[in-house]
């Protein structure tokens, strides 16, 4: 396979940190460029974020001395490093827009972990097992920004990477009708530790602000069909969700209740989940889980502080599936917020764009 020299915009915080270091050993992607805002730019990796390193591996040798360049300056520069950019940044939903487009339209592919081109029906919003098609509409985009090998491709909010795992298989051979999904999200996923968020240490914050609307739409869209050169979403099912913040470092928990057009049996269920495999283990993607959906029989699992790392965190675990009195079925399942619920995802989605050619 080709290798690939690989940019990490807003690479000083804690999903740039990821990115750091999942790719510090990655056999395609090589991180040739760092970028941040202007108060890290012109320093070096271990300058700017070695003080605030978060990860519990050390900072990557080989990038610690890359002097960061600055993410909306340095375009040009940057087009001169990379082939591709990964993007997390911590800005107004209307500038990271513009920085992805301006990016785009500099012909750096963009795979982005923000949530501001989420809902523009011809960027792909890709999880690889369920719907890798959904990359051709990138063709229509490069014509719409009117670049050759620019585009934009983003990641979907970690909150429904622990359910939509589980009900996409049961969806298509069962007719998915309704959805409540109540989730326990770690402190991670605000960019936190237990040290900068003291508050949380014996409690529950009831509120996530704009999460419930993510949790609801994004999986309607990863549902959708490509039609034209757009993504049109499903129409069903009905969602609903709360979403709780918890005093957990990494790992969203959820708990969902399902119902079908046409009832499942338990233990037809657990033979689709431990079948299911998607685009990502067919091209044996590098990041790719080998079993992408893990059940557990223990009533006591799956839990954040066992389970969040299986598969190098790219696995969905799964358990307590069983009938409910009000829905068809009732369950619990748990996927790392960070690894495959941000960085890691977004790796995985850039693998498949390269396999499937789109990087080069
Ligand atoms: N599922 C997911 O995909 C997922 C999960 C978690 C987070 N996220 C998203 O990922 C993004 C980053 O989250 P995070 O937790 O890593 O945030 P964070 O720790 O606060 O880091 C923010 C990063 O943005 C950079 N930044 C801030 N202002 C900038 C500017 N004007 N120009 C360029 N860079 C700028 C910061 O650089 P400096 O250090 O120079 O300030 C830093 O590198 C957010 O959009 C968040 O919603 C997505």
């Amino acid at each position: 396979m080709k290798t690939y020299r690989v940019g990490i915009i807003g690479a000083t915080g804690m999903v740039g940190q990821r990115f750091a270091t999942l790719l510090e050993d990655h056999p395609w992607f090589h991180v040739t460029a760092l970028a941040a805002s202007e108060r890290s730019a012109g320093k070096t990796y271990a300058e700017a974020a070695g003080s605030r390193w978060l990860m519990k591996t050390p900072m990557p040798e080989s990038m610690k001395d890359l002097v960061l360049l600055d993410a909306s300056k340095d375009i040009d520069r940057m087009k001169e490093l990379v082939d591709f950019v990964f993007c997390a940044v911590n800005m107004k939903k209307d500038e990271i827009k513009a920085l992805e487009e301006a990016y785009a339209k500099a012909e750096i592919p963009v795979v982005s972990n923000n949530s501001a081109n989420r809902g523009v029906p011809d960027v792909p919003m890709v999880v690889p097992e369920i719907n890798a098609d959904h990359i051709e509409v990138i063709e229509a985009q490069r014509k719409r920004l009117g670049t050759k090998r620019g585009f934009i491709a983003v990641k979907s909010n970690c909150s429904l990477q622990s359910y939509v795992p589980p009900l996409s298989p049961l969806k298509d051979i069962y007719g998915l009708k309704k959805v409540l999904a109540c989730t326990y999200q770690a402190i991670s996923g605000a960019g936190k530790t237990f040290e900068t968020f003291p508050d949380i240490v014996d409690n529950v914050i009831p509120f996530i602000g704009g999460e419930e609307e993510k949790s609801e739409q994004e999986p309607l869209k990863l549902w959708g069909k490509v039609e034209n050169g757009k993504i049109v979403n499903a129409t069903e099912p009905s969602i609903t969700t709360q979403c709780l913040r918890v005093p957990v470092s990494d790992g969203h928990t959820a708990a969902v209740f399902a119902s079908f057009e046409k009832k499942p049996e338990i233990e037809d269920i657990k033979k689709i989940w431990a079948e299911f495999e998607g685009e990502a283990q067919k091209l044996n993607l590098p990041s790719a889980p080998k079993q992408f959906i893990h059940y557990f029989e223990e009533e006591n699992r799956p839990q954040a502080k066992l389970d969040r790392d299986l598969e190098g965190g790219m696995a969905v675990s799964v358990g307590r599936l069983r009938s409910d009195s009000q829905y068809d079925i009732k369950f619990v399942c748990l996927s790392h917020n960070t690894l495959r619920g941000a960085a890691g995802g977004a790796v995985l989605m850039a693998e498949l764009l390269a396999a499937k050619g789109y990087m080069d």
